[in-house]
């Protein structure tokens, strides 16, 4: 490990930062709550690592690391029983700490107890209709929170539909794609910002913020919504792991990027509107009609917005791949900013058995 930072340190910042892992000393939403029915096992991956998570018929989530403990199996391959993971081989079954708690066969020759047999398992939690897995040091998970998201909390929530997409590019990647709007070229049709003007970033603990004076209150999301007010600065932020952003307190969107691997991450996309008026009116919708209609406005605007990214995404990871080497011009200060979080994150916790 030591070995490969020191020789990463002498690579420069644009391709190292693409060759770093994720801190795993986070908690990380790897599915969408309503994509796990009681009794379904999934593979989920954190940076490679493969993780069984399963609902148990109680309807509660566990995670446990996807091999049985007898041949290796995925346990991704056996079965929900009760609260517990089973595998489909012999019948071991394993419950949520990952103790091997009755096999379907004799123990052995005079062996008349179970013998300790346990695989590791993980932290998981469910909030903002996202389940989180906390891949990192265990003893860390309730010292760590979940990012707060208070318009999702209270007796009012805000309506929201999620957007879950895997990119095949790098997270950082896309938290630049995120929070630099000098790609307003790419969206040029759909106009989500217009001519974006950099007013100021700076760096705070684990976050970079960013203010941009756009005016958004022209897009066409802000007139679908019949937004009245004059909207003309948003500030973005890269909290280390997640990406989020504000609009006048009335837009608001999270990123939460599980990163499967060096080239693949899955992202969960919660974009939060508070006023939704009928368009072309000043009647505010009411709650049971919000939800339906935020889908039709993921549908119409926003997935074939984010599909625009999702291409461009790729298409950097294709090209980074085939021509790292070469020099890398990067024009806006706020992308070396990003860069350098990543790049302090990952060695933080790349280093910490081998201070
Ligand atoms: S391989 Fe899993 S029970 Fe035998
Ligand atoms: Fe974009």
């Amino acid at each position: 490990m030591n070995e490969n930072i020191a020789k990463s340190r002498r690579l420069p910042r644009a391709v190292e930062v693409r060759k770093v892992g994720a801190h795993a000393n986070y908690w990380y939403a790897v599915r969408l709550s309503s994509n796990l029915k009681a009794g379904e096992i999934q593979d989920v991956r954190f940076w490679e690592e493969s993780i069984a998570l399963f609902r148990g018929e109680d309807g509660i989530a566990r995670a446990v690391e996807n091999r049985c403990a007898h041949r290796q199996l995925a346990l991704t391959t056996g079965v929900v029983q009760g609260e517990n993971i089973t595998c489909q081989y012999h019948g071991w079954e394993y419950n949520g700490c990952g103790r091997c708690v009755s096999m379907d066969h004799e123990l052995g020759k005079n062996r008349k107890k179970l013998p300790k047999i346990t695989i590791r398992s993980y932290p998981v939690k469910e909030r903002y209709g996202l389940i989180w897995i906390f891949p990192g040091d265990p003893e860390e998970a309730e010292k760590v929170e979940i990012p707060k998201v208070p318009e999702l909390e209270g007796e009012k929530p805000w309506p929201v539909a999620p957007i879950e997409i895997e990119i095949d590019a790098h997270f950082s990647m896309i938290v630049e794609n995120v929070c630099d709007f000098n790609h307003a070229f790419l969206h040029r049709r759909k106009q989500p910002f217009t001519q974006p003007v950099l007013n100021k970033y700076w760096r705070e603990d684990e976050t970079v913020h960013v203010i941009y004076d756009t005016s958004f209150h022209n897009s066409p999301l802000a007139q679908l919504f019949a937004e009245k007010k004059e909207l003309d600065q948003i500030h973005l932020w890269y909290q280390y792991p997640y990406q989020g952003s504000n609009i006048g307190g009335r837009y608001l969107h999270w990123l939460f990027m599980l990163p499967e691997s060096a080239e693949k991450t899955r992202c969960f996309f919660l974009f939060l509107f508070g006023p939704i008026q009928f368009p072309g009116t000043d009647i505010g919708l009411p709650n049971f009609i919000k939800k339906p209609f935020l889908e039709v406005a993921n549908q119409l605007y926003i997935r074939p917005l984010l599909a625009e990214d999702k291409m461009a995404l790729e298409a950097e990871q294709i090209g980074f791949a085939k021509h790292q080497d070469k020099p890398f011009y990067e024009l806006n200060p706020i992308i070396p900013e990003f860069q350098n979080l990543t790049i302090e994150r990952w060695k933080d916790w790349a280093q910490r058995d081998n201070p």
